[in-house]
């Protein structure tokens, strides 16, 4: 079973909105278990990194069964060269890396020019701030 038929999480409509458009060379960073991997299409080549040794080597089935390959690395220092993916997608990780500002400014790095930063952030802790929101509100995809 792929992790889009499971949809564990429930997330599966938001993670398809954020990928699943996507065409070129990917950067996928904090992929986890690799719930988002099935989402992308056949026009997209992604590559993803997971600090976790754990949850990497749990995302391996997933990923060889969407052709992509899981590296370590954070979003902080990104493994990469300049230039180098038309889109940097990353859902519920930028609450959990130690600086937002590094890491956004890696994915300007990183990023061909007119490349896209897909996010999708984590969820709001309360009910009073959830209900201002609709789901897709939190996607966000941004051009360089
Ligand atoms: C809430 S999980 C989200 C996992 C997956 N992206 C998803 O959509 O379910 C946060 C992920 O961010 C990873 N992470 C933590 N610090 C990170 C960092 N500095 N750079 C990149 N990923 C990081 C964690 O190991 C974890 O896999």
């Amino acid at each position: 079973m792929t992790s889009q038929e499971s949809d564990a999480d429930g997330y599966g409509a938001l993670r398809n909105s954020l990928v699943g458009d996507l065409t070129g060379d990917i950067l996928e960073i904090g992929a986890g278990i690799g719930p988002t991997f099935s989402y992308y299409g056949t026009e997209a080549s992604v590559t993803a990194i997971e600090p976790n040794e754990e949850l990497r080597n749990a995302a391996e089935e997933t990923a060889a069964a969407a052709r992509i390959h899981v590296l370590p690395g954070e979003g902080e220092a990104l493994p990469f060269e300049d230039a180098s993916f038309d889109a940097v997608s990353a859902s519920l990780v930028l609450c959990s890396v130690t600086s937002q500002a590094e890491t956004l400014a890696e994915f300007k790095r990183v990023l061909r020019p007119g490349g896209s930063t897909c996010l999708l952030p984590a969820w709001p802790s309360s009910e009073t701030s959830a209900h201002l929101y609709t789901f897709n509100d939190f996607i966000q995809k941004q051009r360089t």
